[in-house]
């Protein structure tokens, strides 16, 4: 499988990578959402045949079962295969539990503490890449980025990523190591799909700009750009958008039905699935890193490979641009009359 530099590091991560949300039962929002244990470890053995060298989990996917998982399953392939995690949200989320102040966030003391955690559960000496999964408005860019330094230089940690960072406190990021000499982010994992685009207004012109990689999640919607879905009929039964009724609510639009349809024509005419088109068009991106694939099965995961081999034409793509255009909204409609922001 193609390798791609993440940013200016030293990383060189597979096109596709493994989302590993679906690993370990869950009992809070992904609850009846996850793969069955055995099937999970097809998915992440078969993933690895694919070529795929990178693998992402987060301390509080299925409740910290996910790390341990993939700690399980990842030790005798470590020396071929990166694990990425991440800190910031506190465990039992959304299950109305009382969370203190050291239970979330990216103060010094929590991150800290989750990573010793998620090296616990994981099984292993060290994280490949360490990302912060949301910024923290309460805590200084600074403290953060310097306990992260730390855990680099007490070779717990290889790099350090952020995830879910608005374009000026990724830029302040920068600033803030470069000022302070501590390690800066590599990577930032982001939503970027045809059916949101939003990135492309601040977070992946800043990292084009600066040399940040990027990991796209939820690449196909959550699976809405998958096939599966069709306008008229209903969620098939146990899917996630059947699962998560307000998620497809706010998908059941216009727009998104004919960015739907014009996949599943390009997916008639190149004779592959519509998840392969969905994730071609991302992959036909200079910006895109690696997609971080999910997939509940063997067969998902085979559906959406099927990616690495289609060719989309500079018609397609201009296609699929075209109808996936969002209202980009002042200053990037009036700047993009004129050039590209
Ligand atoms: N940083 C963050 O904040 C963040 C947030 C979300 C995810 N992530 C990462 O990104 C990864 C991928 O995100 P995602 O799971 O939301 O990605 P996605 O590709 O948008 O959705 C994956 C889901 O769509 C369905 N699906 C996928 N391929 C399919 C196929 N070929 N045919 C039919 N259905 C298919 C499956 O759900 P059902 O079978 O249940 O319908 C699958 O679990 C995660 O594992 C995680 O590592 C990160």
């Amino acid at each position: 499988m193609e390798l791609r530099r993440l940013g200016n590091s030293g990383l060189k991560v597979s096109v596709l990578s493994m989302g590993a949300m679906t690993f370990g039962e869950s009992h809070t929002f992904m609850k009846g959402l996850t793969s069955e244990d055995d099937e999970a470890r097809r998915v992440f053995d078969r993933a690895i045949d694919l070529g795929m060298n990178l693998v992402d989990t987060a301390n509080i996917y299925g409740d910290g079962t996910s790390e341990f998982l993939t700690g399980q399953w990842v030790k005798e392939k470590r020396d071929r295969v990166l694990v990425a995690t991440k800190c910031r949200f506190p465990f039992g989320m959304g299950s109305g539990k009382p969370v203190g102040p050291y239970d979330q966030g990216l103060s010094r003391i929590h991150i800290m503490r989750a990573c010793e955690e998620s090296l616990r559960r994981l099984g292993t000496t060290h994280i490949d890449l360490y990302q912060v999964h949301m910024q923290d408005g309460s805590v200084p860019i600074d403290e953060t980025l310097r306990a992260l330094d730390d855990l680099v230089t007490q070779g717990k940690v290889r790099y350090i990523g952020c995830s879910n960072f608005t374009g000026y406190r990724l830029t302040e990021s920068l600033w803030s190591a470069e000022k302070h000499r501590t390690q800066a982010f590599v990577s930032v994992q982001l939503q970027w799909s045809l059916i949101v685009r939003s990135a492309e207004r601040e977070v992946l012109p800043a990292c084009r700009r600066f040399g940040v990689g990027t990991m796209i999640w939820s690449p196909l919607a959550r699976g809405f750009l998958s096939g599966k879905y069709k306008r008229s009929e209903a969620a098939p039964e146990g899917s996630r958008l059947a699962v998560w009724k307000d998620s497809m609510k706010s998908l059941d639009q216009q727009q998104n039905w004919a960015i739907l349809e014009t996949v599943d024509g390009l997916a008639r005419k190149h004779e592959t699935t519509s998840s392969a088109i969905a994730l071609a068009w991302l992959l036909s991106k200079p910006e895109t890193s690696t997609i971080v694939v999910g997939a509940r099965t063997v067969a998902q995961l085979e559906d959406n490979a099927k990616a690495l081999s289609v060719k989309l034409s500079a018609e397609d793509v201009a296609e699929l641009d075209t109808v996936s255009k969002p209202d980009w909204g002042y200053p990037y409609d009036f700047i993009g009359m004129r050039e590209p922001w």
